[in-house]
C-alpha cells in the first residue's frame, strides 16, 4: 500500500542511494578504518583496575549449573552443598561504571570457529578451562570430551568445530622421579628420591602441541613450594642433560624455569598464535595454612585496603606467594611476545569464593584440609572467562583486518 499511496518514496530511493554511494566512493579507503572502541574487558587493564559490584538486573541466566559434564566434582560448589554465592559482577574502571559482559557463547564460538584454544600448567588452569567448557557448552549441546594430544581435559564443540583443552604440566617443564638406590649416601638424610626437573623441556603432555592452538595460555606457580616438593623428595634442576651446579633451591630454580620456558614458547610457538601468560590465583587461608586449619569459610569479600595486609610479601602472611611469583612470571616474559593476563588482582577481593569445606567428599578436609586456592564452579573463574573471551575475540577480529 506504501507505495501506491506514496510514489514519492520510489522517486526518492535511487537518489538517496546515489547520494549515499558517491558519500562512501569518497570515504577514506578501507585501509585506514576508523579504530574501534575496545570492548569492555578486552583490554589488558581491564582485570587490573576495577571493583566488584553487584551483577546489574537484569542479571543473566546462568550458563550452566551442577549437572555441565565438563564439571570437576570438587569445585562443584552447589552439588557439594555450598550455598550460592552473591551474584558479583566485575565493573572495570575503563568501562564507566559497564561490567565485563558475560561471555556471548554462541557469539564466541562462531567468531572462533574451526579454531583451537590450549590451555597449558596446573590445576588453577585447570579450574580456568572447566569454567569455560561449561559456558561454551550452553550454545552447543552436541558438544563432547575431547583428550587427544595429550590433553587431560577438554572439550569439542561440532556445531563451530571448536576445541577447547587443557593440558596438565604443573611445573610446565619436564620433571620425572628418581628413586634413591639403597646403598646411596644421599638416601641417609632421610631423601627418598628427587624429581629430575629438566629446565630446558617442556613436558611430555605440552611438547608436541605448540603448533596446534590458536590461542595458548600458560601458567605455572603453585606447585612451587616445599609443601609439594619437602627435602625428602626434592627438586634436581638439570640443563643440557646435566645437573646444573652448585644444585638451585626451588625458588631459583622457579626462576630458571620461567626464562627457559617462555623463550621456549617465544621461539616454538608461531607468531601469529595468541599466546598469554596468566599470572598466579591467590589463596585465602585465614587463621593457618591449609594443614594448620587454615579457613576460609566466609561470605565476605575483602576491602580494597586489606589486600596488602593478605597479600604483601612484605608482611609475611600465609597467602603471600602469589605476588611473589608473580613478579618473576613478569620478569620471565619481559620482551617476549607473550602477553600478561592478569588475573590475580581482582581474585585477590574473593575470599568469599573458594570451596573451602564443600568438597563433596566425606574425609576430604580431615586430610587436605579446606581448598582455599581453587574455586567454586560458577564462580569466580567465569569473570576470568568473560574476560578471556574478551580479549580472544578482540584478537580474532583484529586478526581477520
Ligand atoms: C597485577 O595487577 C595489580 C593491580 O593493578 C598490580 O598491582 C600488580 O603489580 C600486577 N601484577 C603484575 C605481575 O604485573
Ligand atoms: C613429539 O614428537 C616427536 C616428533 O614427532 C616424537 O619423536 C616424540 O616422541 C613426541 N613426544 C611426545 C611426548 O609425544
Ligand atoms: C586443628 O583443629 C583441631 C580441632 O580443633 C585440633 O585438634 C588440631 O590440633 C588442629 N590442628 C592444627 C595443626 O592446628
Amino acid at each position: 500500500m506504501l507505495r501506491l499511496r506514496h510514489p514519492l518514496v520510489l522517486l526518492l530511493l535511487p537518489i538517496t542511494l546515489t547520494i549515499l554511494l558517491l558519500h562512501f566512493a569518497s570515504s577514506p579507503p578501507p585501509s585506514s578504518p576508523t579504530p574501534q572502541p575496545v570492548p569492555c574487558g578486552a583490554a589488558l587493564s581491564d582485570a587490573t583496575d576495577g571493583r566488584w559490584v553487584p551483577t546489574p538486573s537484569p542479571a543473566p541466566p546462568p550458563l550452566y549449573s551442577a549437572s555441565c559434564p565438563f564439571h570437576r566434582n570438587a569445585w562443584n560448589c552447589l552439588r557439594n552443598g555450598r550455598p550460592q554465592l552473591a551474584a558479583l559482577s566485575w565493573a572495570p574502571t575503563r568501562c564507566g561504571g559497564a561490567v565485563v559482559p558475560r561471555i556471548d557463547a554462541a557469539g564466541f564460538l562462531a567468531a572462533a570457529r574451526g579454531r583451537r584454544i590450549g590451555l597449558v600448567g596446573d590445576s588453577l588452569s585447570e579450574n580456568l578451562v572447566v569454567a569455560l567448557l561449561c559456558a561454551l557448552r550452553s550454545s552447543d549441546d552436541g558438544a563432547r570430551k575431547w583428550k587427544r594430544r595429550g590433553a587431560w581435559r577438554g572439550g569439542y564443540f561440532p556445531r563451530e568445530d571448536v576445541v577447547v583443552a587443557y593440558h596438565r604440566a604443573v611445573l610446565l617443564a619436564k620433571y620425572t622421579w628418581q628413586p634413591v638406590e639403597k646403598s646411596k649416601e644421599l638416601q641417609k638424610d632421610g631423601v627418598k628420591g628427587y624429581y629430575r626437573v629438566d629446565i630446558d623441556i617442556p613436558a611430555d603432555d605440552w611438547v608436541n602441541v605448540t603448533k596446534f592452538y590458536d590461542v595458548l595460555i600458560f601458567n605455572t606457580g603453585h606447585w612451587w613450594d616445599t609443601y609439594k616438593f619437602p627435602k625428602e623428595t626434592p627438586l634436581v634442576f638439570y640443563k643440557g642433560g646435566k645437573p646444573i651446579e652448585p644444585p638451585l633451591g626451588i625458588h631459583e630454580g622457579l626462576k630458571v624455569v620461567l626464562k627457559s620456558m617462555a623463550s621456549y614458547i617465544e621461539r616454538e610457538v608461531p607468531r601469529k598464535t595468541l599466546k598469554l601468560w596468566r599470572t598466579q590465583s591467590p589463596r585465602h587461608f585465614y587463621g593457618g595454612e591449609w594443614d594448620h586449619n587454615g579457613s576460609c569459610v566466609s561470605d565476605r569479600l575483602l576491602e580494597e585496603h586489606e589486600l596488602n595486609h593478605w597479600f604483601d610479601p612484605m608482611f609475611g602472611g600465609v597467602n603471600k606467594e602469589a605476588r611473589m611469583v608473580n613478579s618473576e612470571i613478569k620478569e620471565a616474559i619481559a620482551g617476549t611476545d607473550i602477553q600478561l593476563l592478569n588475573l590475580t588482582y581482582m581474585s585477590e577481593f574473593r575470599a568469599d569464593a573458594h570451596p573451602a569445606i564443600w568438597l563433596g567428599k566425606k574425609d576430604a578436609v580431615a586430610v587436605y584440609g579446606q581448598d582455599c586456592m581453587h574455586w567454586c564452579l560458577p564462580g569466580v573463574p567465569d569473570t576470568w572467562v568473560d574476560i578471556l573471551a574478551a580479549q580472544i575475540l578482540h584478537y580474532l577480529k583484529k586478526g581477520k583486518g
